[in-house]
């Protein structure tokens, strides 16, 4: 079909210990592995051109990723506002350290003309972690919005909110999705954080992303599960299972009834797990 997904993992593939005496960046990177984020680069096979999905922590390792896997970047999406995935000035305490971390606006500024793809509700997130950043520089992207990779690759992007108010994922060729925080297999993201919404959540998990068919396969943001799953498979034993009628929080109970039923599970992190950093503020 024309499409190759390249999964990058931080702290394996890009942020990896760096060569020579540099603290603050070999600090970034360890916790960029404790982190476990995902980027992703969505390929078009015939033309090379390809569109990254979440580049932070280390520009130059995702840049050599890139031209180890021989491909053209054409875009950069970002799933949702959270630093973790677009870079910048981290979340207090860290933000007094005066650091910045390399992502979004770096690949900007050496690259002013690559689209930013981001839903309008999440751009000012992504430009209070990166002050550089305009308006002006990102490409907003409504549910629905399109963009075309080369003559055989498309991208949906659809609005999916709960985790942020602008969480986004991108359904490539009506197969691939990348879902970003808002679904993991056996877990969704964390709704308790500024801008999070239960009812968003249930709604997007519920409508949006039970629609997709089940032979989809999934690509989350986090190695928090699994490096993949499929629609089919978390409307199984995940939470795309149906949750029936009533109230958001009703069905939320059900969605989240491993807890209720003091069941325990090695895969993903629901409501009020801690991520592997063990920091609450971002992921
Ligand atoms: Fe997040």
């Amino acid at each position: 079909m024309g499409l190759r997904v390249v999964q990058l993992l931080a702290g394996r593939d890009f942020a990896r210990r760096p060569r020579g005496v540099h603290p603050i960046r070999t600090r970034i990177f360890e916790f960029a592995a404790c982190m476990q984020n995902y980027v992703y680069a969505i390929a078009d096979v015939d033309s090379r051109k390809c569109v990254i999905v979440d580049a932070c922590w280390d520009v130059d390792g995702i840049l050599e990723a890139l031209r180890r896997e021989g491909l053209l970047l054409a875009a950069a999406a970002i799933t949702h506002g959270h630093f973790d995935h677009t870079g910048g000035v981290p979340p207090p305490p860290f933000s007094s350290l005066r650091i910045r971390v390399s992502g979004v606006a770096e690949l900007k500024r050496r690259m002013p003309y690559l689209p930013l793809l981001v839903h309008p509700l999440d751009i000012p997130d992504v430009i209070a972690s990166n002050p550089h950043l305009e308006q002006r520089h990102f490409t907003p992207t409504p549910n629905g919005f399109a963009f075309t990779l080369g003559t055989s690759t498309e991208i949906t992007f659809l609005h999916t909110p709960g985790h942020t108010p602008g969480s986004q994922c991108l359904l490539v060729n009506e197969c691939r999705l990348f879902s970003g925080d808002t679904l993991f297999p056996g877990a969704c993201g964390r709704i308790d954080l500024k801008g999070g919404s239960l009812s968003d959540m249930v709604e997007s998990l519920q409508s949006r992303l039970r629609a997709i068919p089940d032979s989809t396969v999934v690509y989350p943001g986090h190695e928090y599960g699994g490096e993949w799953t499929t629609i089919g498979r978390e409307k199984k034993r995940g939470f795309l299972r149906h949750a029936g009628e009533g109230s958001a929080h009703d069905k939320w109970q059900r969605l989240d009834s491993r807890r209720c039923l003091g069941s325990h599970s090695s895969v993903g992190h629901s409501l009020t797990d801690h991520s592997p950093a063990d920091d609450p503020s971002f992921w």
